[in-house]
Formats: structure tokens, sequence, C-alpha cells
């Protein structure tokens, strides 16, 4: 297996809902590699620096990516870009802010990488999409770009940045994007509807689901192909410019509550107005990433499971989670190949 070079790995964002997940796998996959992390605590995040792997060479910076000097970080690191403003939906009322961190910070990255050559993996989103065509790819027409919240929108204006940095500069990099994170990490955040409903479905209390969004398809992503998916990247030195779905399974509403279902039948569920009016069905192929060689062997059931039985003991719910057979451990995902 190839390492990357000086075996060090600086992550910004560190503490979050994938960082935190990431900087636990990060020493298993590459036996001896340092990790920098940073943070500015924004998130109050501090339990994912919480009983970090003795195998690990950690040092953690608390610094705003807008304003921390990135470059000695940056050196001789491959560099994964997590820090970001991630709320969408509050992304209206908060649209300046977002753009100046997530813009700003991923501008200031990219200029700390092309400064010391370091590689950067850019995590971008599929809420860039906005088609309503079944099925929707990196190549689609401009036409299909249509981001639903100020969120997305910054996240289409950060990839187009990085492509002409890369022409004019040299920054060598890969967007990456991903569907909405499932699956259980010490830093994991709840405003996404999934990890939302699990917490409800502990806690007894109903699922808040959208009225418009229940049939609605939407591109999830099992945490651990989310880390897989960086692994792969660095290990295949995959910084070839290029834009990439990451996403495990395409599912509707429905089809989320059902694999909470499968852990807890007794669900509840009450019909709320959204504060998006995304009426936008569709599902995002992955059919790239896995031509480059990577293989998604994530499940959403399980990433719920596992999500489903840490918030469990909280309320004295009994869950347990299936081992994923072999053959289920290899299968393709059968939508969008
Ligand atoms: N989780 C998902 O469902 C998902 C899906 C697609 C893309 N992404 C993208 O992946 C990346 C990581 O997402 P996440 O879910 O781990 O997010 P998160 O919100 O859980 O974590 C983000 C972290 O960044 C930190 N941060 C925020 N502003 C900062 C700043 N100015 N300086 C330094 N640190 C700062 C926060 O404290 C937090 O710990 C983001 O770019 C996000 O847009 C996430």
């Amino acid at each position: 297996m190839s390492k990357p070079a000086g075996g060090r790995f600086f992550v910004t964002g560190a503490l979050g809902h994938i960082g935190s997940r990431l900087i636990r796998w990060l020493p298993t996959r590459f036996p001896g590699a340092e990790v920098v992390m940073l943070d500015d605590l924004s998130c109050q995040r501090y339990c994912s620096l919480f009983n970090l792997p003795e195998a690990g060479r950690y040092r953690f910076v608390e610094a705003d990516v807008v304003s921390a000097d990135l470059r000695p970080l940056a050196e001789d690191a491959v560099v994964i870009h997590l820090a970001a403003i991630t709320d969408a939906t509050n992304s209206f009322a908060n649209a300046e802010r977002v753009a100046h961190v997530n813009f700003g910070g991923t501008q200031r990255v990219a200029e700390a990488c092309v400064a010391v050559g370091a590689p950067m993996i850019h995590l971008s989103s599929t809420s860039v999409y906005g088609s309503q065509k079944a099925l929707v790819d990196e190549d689609c027409p401009a036409s299909e770009l249509v981001p639903q919240s100020p969120y997305a929108d910054v996240k289409l204006r950060e990839e187009s940045l990085l492509r002409t940095m890369r022409a004019e500069r040299g920054l060598r990099h890969i967007d990456c994007r991903f569907g909405t994170i499932a699956g259980p990490s010490h830093g994991m955040r709840f405003h996404t509807a999934v990890n939302k409903f699990c917490w409800q479905a502990v806690m007894g209390l109903p699922l808040t689901v959208w009225r418009t969004a229940l049939h609605q398809k939407r591109p999830y992503l099992a945490l651990d192909d989310a880390v897989a998916a960086i692994g792969f990247i660095i290990e295949r030195d995959l910084f070839d410019g290029q834009t990439y779905n990451v996403v495990s399974d395409n599912l509707t509403v429905d089809g989320v509550i059902a694999c909470i279902r499968q852990y807890i039948p007794d669900l509840q569920i009450a019909c709320v107005d959204a504060p998006i009016m995304n009426q936008l069905s569709y599902e995002v192929s992955r059919r790239k990433f896995i031509d480059a060689g990577f293989r998604f062997r994530g499940s959403l059931t399980e990433s719920i499971g596992a999500t489903l039985a840490m918030i469990a003991q909280g309320n004295g719910v009994d869950i347990t989670i299936p081992r994923l057979t072999a053959d289920a451990a290899a299968r393709p995902f059968a939508a969008n190949l």
C-alpha cells in the first residue's frame, strides 16, 4: 500500500461529523502518520478530541481557517479540507457568514496548498444539483446545477475557484461531492434529516418530516464509505482536478424511515412545512468514482442502525445491529451503477 508523502495529514474542521471519524481512522490505514487537526471549536465539539487512539500521532491547533497561518501546517502533508459552516437550512439567514467562512476558508487552504505544493481534498456536496432528471452525473449541463441553498451555491463557487487555481497556479486537488452522511462519530451533528430522525425515533418523538419531501429521492453516503473514499484518493494519488460524486445510495425520505423502522418498528410521523421549498427529486450517479476503482461497501441501513444504537442507551431502547454478511458487504448497491 502506498503512503502519502511524509506520512502527514492536515485536516481542517477535524472535530466535526466526518473529521472526528476520519482522524481516528487515518492512523489505522496509514500507520505512523502524523495527523494535524485544525478547528476553531465554533461547533463546540471538544469531545471529538477525547480518547483518540494511542496509535495516532496527533497535534491539535485551535484556529480559524479564515485567518490562521496555514502554510506550515500544510507543508509535506495531504490536506483534507472539512472546515465549513454546514447547516444548509440556516444558510438562508446566514448567507454572508457562510460565504466568508466556506468560500474564504477554501480559498485560503488552496493558497497554502499552492504555496507548499501540497495536494488538497475538497469536500463539495451533492446539494449542488437541482436536476429534474431521474439520474444526474458530474457531466450534466450547467442548467442542472441549481443549488437549492446559499450553502450549496457557495460549494459550487468553491469548485469553480479551485479549477481556476489549478489552471493558473498548479493546484493539485480533487472535488468530492458527498451525499448526506449517515453513520455515527464522536463529533456528529444532528441538523441533517437522517440524524434528526434517528434522535427522534430513539427518544419516542414523532419524526418531523417535511411535507413536500416524503417521496423525494436524495443521495446519501455511509460514513464508512466517506472515510474509505478519502483513503482511496490518498493511496491512488487521485488529485486529478476532477469532480466525483461520492454516494452510497439514493433514497426517498420514506426509504430512510423504512431503514429506521427495521430497528424501531413503532414510529410516529408528523408532517411539517419545509423551510426550503425544494420540490425536486433526483438520484445522483456514482459511476465515475466506481470507474476510478473505488468500491462502495457501506450500508445505509447499518449506518442508521449504528446511529440509533449509539443514542439508544440514553432512552433505555434496545437496538440490535445485524452484522453485515460477506455477501452484503461485497454487493454493489443496485441504484445508479
Ligand atoms: N455531513 C454531511 O452530510 C456532508 C455532506 C456533503 C458535504 N459535506 C461537507 O463535508 C465537510 C465536513 O462536514 P461535516 O459534516 O463534518 O461538518 P461539521 O459541521 O460536523 O464539522 C465542521 C467543523 O468545522 C469547524 N469549523 C467551522 N468553521 C470553522 C472555521 N472558520 N475555522 C476552523 N474550523 C471551523 C467546526 O467547528 C466543525 O468542527 C464540509 O465541507 C461539508 O460541507 C458534509
